[in-house]
């Protein structure tokens, strides 16, 4: 007898307590109830061409602004709703509803929970979903990738100085178990004065024989500045034009800020990596995010965590033979999950294709000039991040004179705006308008800011 995937999940067998037929028409049962509740879940007949309609989806306390959701997600009202379906399948019958709907049966097959998220995910970021491997987190992906990549000794890593704590830990972790070396380069020295083309040419005036990773952040939280993707994915495939392929320059993106405010579908950037968060602008449940990758680029990832979304693994096990080269899903992390939120990304990506990518972008992108128009012109206010949308997306950052970051937050507060301090060591306050928001609130945040400062 073999083992399979059911066997490895569920240790003791569901055939001990079931007759096979049972146990076949018990989980078909709980599976085809539970996906086909999800499907018929009610689509898009709400009108989210209405801004106010997309506002009411959050269940926000409405005694404050928030203006921090950027940090942590509020789940809208369509994803609220597919978590509580997928909790109740699961307090229904755990087993049946994880072994059917994760695919662990003989057959797992393309229409489990996991294989419906990453074929949302990949509609709207503009890939395959066999590109798209699911994590926890931003800072999950990132360490996916270090951790992942062969770097032996004299390889170097390429940062920069306004990457978030995760990544540069990320890269630390990396280069400490190979040997490679690592170095940071600022892109720009004061962020409310970048520049496209400057980035660009720092990038390429940094690349040196042995770099062999390049890690960029899509939209600095320390700042508010947007990198140039794609610009930036150009100077690497330059540097690469000359190099023997396994030498080749690969681009890591950290896209935790870009992810969802941007209009670009994240798949045509040009990265060889990008990791993301769904718990940010996205909207998708707490505890989510997505490592994406084109197809070409998996087999050089050797994955960290023993995976629960693919059989290959587990099969090379029972038989000894290794498995071959990696692919996307041999990367996302198994262990059993919270899986009313991770099977619920579905409709967090549904919600977002139903307002559009690009509209989302453009009313952010509105919002932030109104608030960094506002607070630029508040006597003794500067604005940190850059007036342009080009280089700036949903985070603004700024100073008021005389105050710490930490004092402007808790004055807001006083105000009932919530702003954060951001967490680096040169820190400034930030308010980060998104669909949570309309003007009126944005408004009433500038007039927060020039009443304390
Ligand atoms: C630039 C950046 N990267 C990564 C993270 C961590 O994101 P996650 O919670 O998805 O790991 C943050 C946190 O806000 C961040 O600002």
């Amino acid at each position: 007898m073999t083992l399979n995937r059911r066997d490895f999940v569920s240790g003791v067998g569901w055939a001990a307590v079931a007759t096979a037929g049972a146990r076949t028409a018990i989980a078909q049962q709980a599976a085809h109830s539970a996906v086909a509740s999800a499907a018929a879940a009610p689509a898009a007949v709400v009108n989210y061409a209405d801004w106010a309609v997309v506002k009411e989806q959050f269940r926000l306390d409405p005694r404050w602004l928030h203006l921090s959701q950027f940090f942590m997600v509020s789940h809208p009202r369509p994803v609220r709703a597919a978590i509580e379906r997928l909790r109740d399948k699961l307090d229904a019958n755990p087993f049946a509803t994880v072994e059917q709907g994760m695919g662990f049966g003989d057959q797992p097959g393309t229409e489990t929970y996991p294989a419906k998220v990453e074929q949302a995910a990949a509609r709207y970021l503009g890939g395959q979903p066999d590109e798209v491997a699911l994590t926890d987190s931003t800072t999950q992906g990132l360490a996916l990738v270090y951790n992942g990549l062969s770097l032996r000794p004299g390889d170097e890593i390429l940062t920069t100085t306004h990457d978030h704590y995760v990544h540069h830990e990320a890269i630390r972790f990396a280069a400490e178990r190979s040997g490679a070396s690592s170095r940071r380069i600022a892109l720009y020295d004061a962020p409310a004065a970048a520049s496209a083309d400057e980035m660009a040419e720092r990038l390429r005036a940094a690349i040196r024989p042995h770099t062999r990773i390049v890690g960029l952040t899509w939209v600095h939280s320390c700042s508010g500045v947007k990198v140039p993707v794609r610009a930036m994915a150009d100077v690497i495939a330059q540097a690469n034009r000359n190099r023997d392929e396994h030498d080749h320059v690969l681009m890591v993106l950290d896209g935790a800020h870009g992810f969802g405010n941007q209009p670009e579908a994240a798949a045509g950037l040009g990265c060889d990596f990008i990791a993301m968060s769904g718990h940010k602008w996205i909207f998708a449940p707490r505890g989510t995010g997505l490592l994406w990758a084109p197809a070409r680029n998996w087999p050089l990832l050797r994955p960290t965590i023993p995976t629960f979304y693919a059989p290959e693994p587990f099969q090379a096990w029972e038989d000894g033979t290794p498995p071959g080269p990696t692919r996307a899903a041999w990367v996302s992390p198994g262990g059993f999950k919270a899986y009313e939120h991770q099977w619920a990304m579905t409709e967090a990506f549904e919600f977002h294709g139903h307002i559009g990518r690009e509209r989302a972008a453009a009313r952010i992108a509105a919002l932030n000039t109104q608030c960094k128009e506002g607070l630029a012109r508040i006597p003794g206010v500067s604005v940190l991040t850059p007036m342009a949308a080009s280089l700036s997306a949903g985070i603004i950052c700024f100073e008021v004179r005389g105050q710490t970051p930490q004092q402007t937050v808790s004055r807001l507060l006083q105000h009932k705006v919530i702003a954060s301090s951001s967490p680096y060591k040169v820190s400034y306050a930030r308010l980060a308008p998104s669909l949570v928001n309309d003007e009126r609130e944005v408004d009433a945040a500038v007039r927060a800011v020039r009443e304390i400062a």
